[in-house]
């Protein structure tokens, strides 16, 4: 086995959260009780899929957002980025997401989609995202998610 190899199964074999921060079981549910509650608001008649999300800001506030469709269908805002969008609205771009939480109302696996995990890494590059997994609940870091995220920097 060359250096190289070793070197890079090492680093797969690695755990790619950083680990640690440790979100508390009931703020995640605070999270996801506040993403169902605004998945209500969804306005999602061309998929009928209606998706919540909540995040949790590293000064302890908290904004959810729904999914907006659209019938131009390209123009639809998924509920992540609605969010996001909706606290950069209300506190400026001085924000920081600790932890997402993703709900949807037909109960499958809904992890965020690219564009959002790119939206969500700009404001939170050390998230924890919640989400439906096709096993159940699960938890990634938003770097599982998004490897090698995007910054002009
Ligand atoms: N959707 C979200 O809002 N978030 C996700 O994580 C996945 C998909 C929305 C977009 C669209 O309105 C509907 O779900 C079906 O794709």
């Amino acid at each position: 086995m060359t250096l190289d190899s070793t070197s890079s199964a090492k680093t797969l074999a690695m755990p790619r959260t950083t680990g640690k921060k440790i979100i508390s079981a009931s703020v995640r549910k605070k999270l996801e009780r506040a993403a169902a509650r605004v998945m209500n608001n969804a306005h999602a008649p061309y998929s009928n899929f209606h998706v919540g999300a909540a995040i949790l800001l590293t000064n302890g506030k908290i904004f959810s957002g729904c999914n907006v469709e659209n019938a131009s269908y390209g123009m639809t805002n998924c509920a992540e980025r609605t969010a996001i969008f909706c606290a950069v609205a209300q506190l400026g771009s001085n924000i920081e997401i600790s932890a997402i939480a993703v709900t949807n109302d037909h109960g499958v696996a809904c992890s965020p989609c690219g564009a959002c995990r790119q939206v969500i890494y700009e404001f939170g590059p050390d998230a924890v995202v919640f989400f439906q997994g096709a096993n159940g609940p699960k938890q990634a870091h938003i770097t599982e998610l998004l490897p090698e995220g995007f910054r002009l920097k």
